[in-house]
């Protein structure tokens, strides 16, 4: 039963049962708005006691603080500016999405492989497809979480690759040693992992048109790779299709691909607030959720597969 306590700075509690469910309705981010409504100036007052020595320790950092600290300092702000100013991309908050139910498995180093291998549940994926396989972290977090789905993971096939990609490569730390896959070697999820090898610009992805779940984008970062990249997804994509970005808003080429693609598709990318994910996804995951509350169900991937010619994502407009 919902109730709350009359207590100043405390919402009123819910008057009658239809009032109740409907606040039980609501995810726990849209019942939090209700309930604090618009309080900016009442939250400011609250602050009002940090303003000076955050304001103090601001100015410390930028003229004292090392240029380390100073960076650290400016990308956050420079992260928050894109995240809240990005063209057509719409900003939903992770309880807003319903996984708050879908229990997960993995380590915490990074949580968006957390929230991907989620996600991959909630699609009820059999097919999973990743572009940047490096150590197979991520690869083996979803494998795992995902014990029906075949995931297929491509890379590079050796450190001297690097110098005749197509195009720009970035990060140079993963060129350093060679070790593509171990984390998910020997495991019993390595059953159901697929190593590809081959530079994303120039592999042939047919094989495996309009049968993925799930794809996740995660290879080079430049600009020319991403829309590269992003071209080859659309094509892979099952009915029930996924694409995951990875570190949008961290690389100028990601955040652009995005950003342009995004009016251009049936409806728009949204990201994940709280993590590095941008999604798109033939399922209206906001409007209708995940495909356990879709009226009709979704075809199987081998029907997918079967369709003569694959339909390279829902682009609206060129
Ligand atoms: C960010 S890491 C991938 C991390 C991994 N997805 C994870 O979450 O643990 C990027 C990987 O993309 C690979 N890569 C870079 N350019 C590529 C290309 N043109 N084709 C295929 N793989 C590429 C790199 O070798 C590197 O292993």
């Amino acid at each position: 039963m919902f109730g709350l306590v009359q207590q100043s700075g405390l919402a009123q509690p819910a008057r009658d049962q239809a009032q109740q469910a409907e606040l039980l309705r609501l995810t726990p981010g849209a019942l939090a708005r209700r309930l604090n409504g618009q309080r900016l100036s009442s939250q400011l007052w609250a602050n009002r006691s940090l303003i000076g020595s955050i304001s103090a320790s601001l100015v410390r950092t930028m003229l004292t603080g090392g240029q380390g600290a100073r960076y650290r300092l400016l990308g956050h702000l420079w992260i928050e500016l894109q995240r809240f100013l990005a063209p057509n991309v719409t900003n939903v908050d992770l309880p807003d999405l319903g996984v708050d139910t879908t229990l997960v498995e993995g380590d915490v180093t990074r949580h968006c492989r957390l929230v991907l291998a989620a996600m991959g549940r909630l699609l009820q994926c059999r097919t999973v497809f990743e572009i940047g396989t490096y150590l197979g972290q991520t690869t083996w977090v979803v494998a795992h979480n995902n014990p029906d789905a075949q995931v297929f993971t491509l890379d590079l096939p050796s450190l001297d690759a690097v110098h005749q990609l197509r195009y720009q490569v970035t990060d140079p730390e993963y060129f350093v040693v060679w070790n593509r896959g171990a984390r998910f070697r020997g495991t019993p999820e390595a059953a159901r992992i697929t190593q590809l090898f081959g530079d994303s610009a120039t592999f042939d992805f047919s094989p495996y048109f309009g049968t993925m779940d799930l794809v996740f984008i995660d290879g080079s970062h430049s600009y020319d790779y991403v829309k590269s990249d992003t071209e080859a997804a659309l094509r892979l994509l099952s009915d029930r299709g996924t694409i995951v970005w990875d570190d949008y808003l961290y690389y100028p080429g990601i955040y652009r691909v995005v950003t342009e693609l995004s009016p251009q598709l049936d409806r728009p990318i949204f990201h994940i607030v709280g993590t590095r994910l941008a999604v798109y996804s033939r399922l209206d995951i906001l409007q209708q959720g995940w495909p356990e509350h879709h009226a009709s169900p979704i075809s199987a991937p081998q029907e997918a597969a079967a369709a003569t010619e694959p339909e390279p994502g829902r682009l609206v407009r060129a």
